[in-house]
């Protein structure tokens, strides 16, 4: 097991790709928070897996998730800044309150997690891992998803740039950028024949992925296979972005 003695949150682990990265953690031996605005569906066992209500967009209580798993956890190996919403508008009919509310939670709400996880790291003399979701829209632009892809490029920068400052202390910070991945988010876009159509012609490898895709990605960015990798974009997409 690739993970055993590691403490985890993963952030919007209620749903699709957090969950996948966040069962695919507790299965190579973690402990792993599982945070999310509701815990849905989610059977936990109260001990290796708990969960802890947290809305990423509101920094005291992404600071409450973080005090939260110390004082049970005793440390933080691993933050995964997976909690995101879609998006459906583009700069001619965004509204302010669609800009406020993405930017808030996409952009935002990884700040939060990656300076609080990386405060906690460092106080404990963790040489963590920190991982965050963007997406092939952080470096490529889709028409009507504006505030989307400005987070999603922020959070390409934003671990730029973290890595430079966080390398001196042993941490390591990462992002993954999926392409299409079917889950609840896309599970209205995907099934519009136009545009899973679009997204199957846009993919060199012709389908659309899995959330286990993902959290494969984001077992190896954890785990020290990937002990000299920081500041990288690992794409995911199917070769969305080779072309
Ligand atoms: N599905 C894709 O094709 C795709 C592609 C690229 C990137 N992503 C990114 O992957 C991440 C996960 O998306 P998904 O496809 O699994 O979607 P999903 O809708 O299945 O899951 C997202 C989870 O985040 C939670 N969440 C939303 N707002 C939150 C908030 N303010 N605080 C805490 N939790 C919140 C939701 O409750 C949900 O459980 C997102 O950041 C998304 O942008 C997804």
């Amino acid at each position: 097991m690739k993970l055993e003695n590691k403490i985890a949150i993963v952030t919007g682990a209620a749903s699709g790709i957090g969950q996948a990265i966040a069962d695919t953690y507790i299965a190579e031996g973690a402990c792993v928070v599982y945070a999310d605005l509701n815990q849905g569906d989610l059977k936990l066992d109260g001990k290796k897996a708990i969960f802890v209500k947290c809305d990423v967009s509101k920094k005291e209580e992404v600071e409450n998730l973080v005090k939260v798993t110390i004082e049970k956890f005793g440390k933080l190996d691993i933050m995964v800044n997976n909690a995101g919403v879609g998006d459906s508008a583009g700069v001619l009919d965004a509204t302010y309150e669609n800009w406020d509310k993405v930017i808030s939670i996409n952009l935002s709400g990884v700040f939060y997690g990656a300076h609080l996880a990386a405060l906690a790291m460092k106080d404990k003399g963790i040489k963590g891992s920190i991982i965050n979701m963007s997406s092939i829209l952080g470096s490529v632009g889709l028409a009507g998803a504006v505030s989307y892809c400005a987070a999603k490029g922020g959070v390409v920068q934003l671990t730029h740039a973290s890595a430079l400052d966080l390398a001196p202390h042993g941490i390591r910070i990462n992002a993954i950028a999926p392409g299409f991945i079917a889950t609840n988010m896309t599970k209205g876009i995907l099934t519009n024949e136009g545009f899973g159509n679009m997204v199957k012609s846009n993919t060199p490898l012709g389908y659309v992925g899995e959330p286990q895709d993902i959290a494969n990605a984001a077992l190896y960015l954890a785990s020290d296979d990937s002990k000299y990798v920081t500041g990288t974009i690992l794409y995911v997409d199917g070769g969305w972005t080779a072309r």
